[in-house]
This record gives C-alpha cells, structure tokens and sequence, in this order.
C-alpha cells in the first residue's frame, strides 16, 4: 500500500480533522502517502480530481490540526448512487488517475451506503463519525430484523424493525460509540444548563430541541444537564402524559425543562419534525419544527390557565419557549473523548487497508472490565436482507417511558464515555483563548483559504 485517499462526507462533527490526523500519523509511520479529496464523494465524482498531498515528506501539513472542529477538506452529502454506472465509471478513472491502492471514507450511515459501490473498485474502510451516534448495531443480528411492507398502490415500501430482544448488554453494542457525539453532548449540556436558570426565573417552560434524526442518543446525553423531561424519537409521544407530567412539575417547581429529539413522533408514527418533508441529497428528511409542535400542544392545552395564576400580566403563550440548539452541536474544538478516540480510528482505519481489509468499518468497543478499544466489523454485517444500512436507534431499554427520562441501563450507557471526556487541556483552552487579546484585533483565519493553495487538480 504506497498511497491512500481519504475523504470526509455527510454533515460534519468536531473531530473530523482529529480522524484525518490519526489516520496521518499512522500513515506516516509506515511511509504510506495520503491524499485528502475534497467535500465527500463530490471531490470523487470532479473528472479534474482535485487532491491535496496531507503528508508530503511523511509529515502532516500545519493546516491539519486536530484540536480544530470541522474538516480541512471539506464535507457534503453529494450521493454515491450505485445504479448510476457513469457516476462509477467516473470514480474508477479518478482513483486510477490519483493512482490510489485504498480509500479510507470517513462518516455515518449515509456515507457507508455511498461506499458499497466503491468497495467494488477499489480497497475501502470507514471511520466512523456522527454527532447522532447512530452507525453501529445495537447487537449482533440487529440488521436482520428488519422487514418490509409494500405500501399500497405504489412501488414503495414501510419498513419496520422488529426488535427481537428485549434487554442487551452493553457489551453487545457494536461500535459504542462515535467521535462527535460527546461534544455535542457537551455543548448540548451546557445549554441546557443555562437555559435552565432562565426558565426557572421567568417561570416558563424551556422546550429545547436537539439533533440525532430518528436516534434519540443526543437526547439520552442531555441527561446530564437534569432535564425535567426527555422526549426521544424511538419511543411515541403520549400527550396526554406528557402535559399532565408539565402541570405536575409547573406546581411543584414553576418551571420545567423539556428536551426532544428533532425526530419524535405521535402515537401514529407521523414525525412531528417533517411536517413539511424536505429532504437532503442522500434522501434524509429535514427536520424542522419537533419542539414548536409540542409547544403548541402545550401552551393549547395549558394556556392561561394553568401558566396564568404563576405569571399574572403575562400571556399563556409567553410561558412557554422554545429553542433549537441547531449546529452548534456540530461545531467547535472537540473534547477530550472525541479528539482521543477519533485518532485511533483514523489510525485503525489506515491498519486495515494495509493488512488486506476491505468494506470494514472501524469500531469502538467497550466492556465494562477493560474499558474501549478499537476494533472493525464488516460493513456486510450492518447490511439488511435488501442490502440497506441502516441508522442505529436507541435500544427502547435504555429509556423509561413513564418517567419520560432514561433508564437504569440507559444511565450506565452513557457513563463509560463521558466520566472523564473532558481534558484538563480543554477547560484550559477556554480559560486562555475565549476572550484573547489576539481574536479581537485579528480576523478569522479560515483554513478554507490555506487549504487551497495546496489543492492540486490532474
Ligand atoms: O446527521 C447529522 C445531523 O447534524 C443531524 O443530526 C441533523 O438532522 C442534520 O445533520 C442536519 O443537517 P444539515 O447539515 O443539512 O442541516
């Protein structure tokens, strides 16, 4: 193996750049070069193939480091569709033309399906990433219990997981967890925390919405912040639960704190979120309006009534707010747990194209005796019977329906991986760089600039 491409594709995470440099490192170690493409598989798919040599003389390029969010080499959600024959056509000219032995694929679900064609061309693995923490499986045979139902009329299909086991260990779980979920675990927590003494002033009803589509593991994270409530996609809303639970606490305490996951759904399956379905280039539904939706329902519900003896001269609808903490769980320096272990996947990843691995997935494992360590699985075994990978959901175990709030196992999911996921280093950062003199007299100094002086075209 002489030289290796590496792309990043699908919505971004703090610790990208972190995977690049593990990945680097690795490389340079064994005298393999590196090739960055450039946004995903659109950099594969441009006839020019622009590159940038990330290792020239097997050391990493300065512009390459690992403390900083995002991607160097840029991401997108351009689609690799394996019945588009010119589309792999195209790429088998590009790598043949890059005269790349391997190409390492770093990203979730979508990226994973993107890389099956290409698995057929060329060597590939993937690093994992995702702030949504869904690629993996929750156990073993997972990805067999999927099944599908023809929807009437139409050439379309429902598909149903039928979760076959009731309870799992967290051994079970295949790749436990992925660089850039505990970072926006952080900041999630974080804004939580200070929304929470807004809400407890003002006595209002906080609805904060977070990220994960049809996972509910940035919720489940947000525990840490003592939600009042935690409302994840995997399992139906119940409103009237819910509202009788935001009375009860709206008596005892004033205020309450509610978090959602973006993807939560009715009783019927309808998202509350895709009530106008857009969708992205690989077919994801936008999600957009899951928290206004259980405000409405709320404030409806309780209006002046319940919020008006508690907030006299202040209407219903102002006690209830909502907010969205949108990208800002995908962006900023990475903590300490996702910088670590997204440069031993990145190192991993380099590893298996080296020792003859193709079409596998680098993973983090635990157990609860020795703690995480790197591994891989074939991407086969994430593949249903029709071949789809699908995003993983939160085990319906770790989440306790009547409290609205995680259960004891769920609990015990979250710790191993965020007990010490904040380095000393990174309080540090804070401490020195938030308010330095330097950022108020300097502009911004994007990589995007840097970086492109050295891309090279063919
Ligand atoms: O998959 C990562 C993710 O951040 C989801 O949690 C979110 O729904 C989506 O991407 C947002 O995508 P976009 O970058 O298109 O806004």
């Amino acid at each position: 193996m002489k030289r290796i491409g590496i792309l990043t594709a699908g919505g971004d995470t703090p610790a990208l750049n972190a995977t690049i440099y593990g990945a680097v490192e690795r490389a340079n170690a064994l005298r393999i070069e590196i090739f960055g493409l450039p946004r995903g598989y659109a950099g594969l798919l441009d006839s020019r193939v622009p590159h940038v040599h990330l290792n020239p003389l097997f050391t990493a390029i300065p512009e390459l480091d690992p403390y900083r969010g995002g991607t160097l080499l840029g991401s997108s959600r351009t689609y690799l569709d394996e019945t588009n024959k010119d589309d792999l056509v195209l790429v088998a000219a590009n790598v043949h033309k890059l005269k790349l032995d391997g190409l390492i694929c770093i990203g979730g679900d979508g990226t994973i399906n993107g890389m099956q064609p290409i698995a057929e061309i060329l060597p590939c693995v993937l690093a994992p990433k995702t702030i949504d923490n869904d690629l993996g499986l929750n156990y073993i045979d997972e990805a067999n219990e999927w099944d599908r139902h023809p929807i009437d009329g139409t050439p379309k299909f429902r598909e149903e997981l039928l979760r076959l086991r009731d309870s799992i260990e967290l051994e079970d779980i295949l790749n436990y967890a992925t660089p850039g979920f505990a970072t926006a675990v952080f900041v999630v927590v974080q804004s939580i925390e200070r929304l929470r003494t807004t809400a407890e002033s003002h006595r209002r009803v906080a609805i904060v919405e977070v990220m994960g589509r049809q996972s509910g593991y940035i919720a489940l994270g947000a525990a840490y912040a003592q939600p009042d409530i935690i409302l994840i996609p995997e399992i139906p809303i119940n409103p009237e639960q819910l509202i009788a639970r935001v009375v009860q606490l709206y008596e005892l305490q004033q205020h309450a704190v509610i978090v959602v996951g973006e993807g939560v759904r009715n009783a019927d399956g309808t998202e509350l979120g895709a009530a106008l379905p857009t969708f992205d280039p690989a077919g994801n539904v936008h999600y957009n309006g899951a928290a206004d939706a259980i405000g409405r329902m709320l404030t409806n519900a309780l209006g002046d009534n319940v919020f008006g003896e508690m907030r006299a001269f202040e209407s219903g609808a102002s006690s209830v707010f909502i907010r969205k903490i949108g990208h800002t769980q995908r962006g900023g320096r990475p903590i300490l747990f996702d910088r670590f272990y997204a440069s031993q996947l990145g190192g991993k990843a380099v590893d298996l194209l080296v020792s003859g691995e193709s079409n596998e997935i680098a993973t983090l494992q635990y157990e609860r005796a020795s703690g995480f360590r790197v591994g891989s699985i074939s991407a086969n075994k994430l593949r249903d019977q029709w071949g789809e990978i699908h995003p993983r959901t939160v085990h319906p175990s770790f989440y306790d329906a009547k409290r609205m709030l995680l259960s004891p196992i769920g609990i015990d999911y979250l710790h191993p991986i965020f007990t010490n996921a904040i380095g000393a280093d990174d309080i540090e950062n804070i401490r020195t760089q938030m308010f330095s003199a330097g950022s108020v007299r300097n502009r911004y100094q994007s990589v995007n600039t840097d970086i492109r002086k050295r891309f090279r075209i063919v």
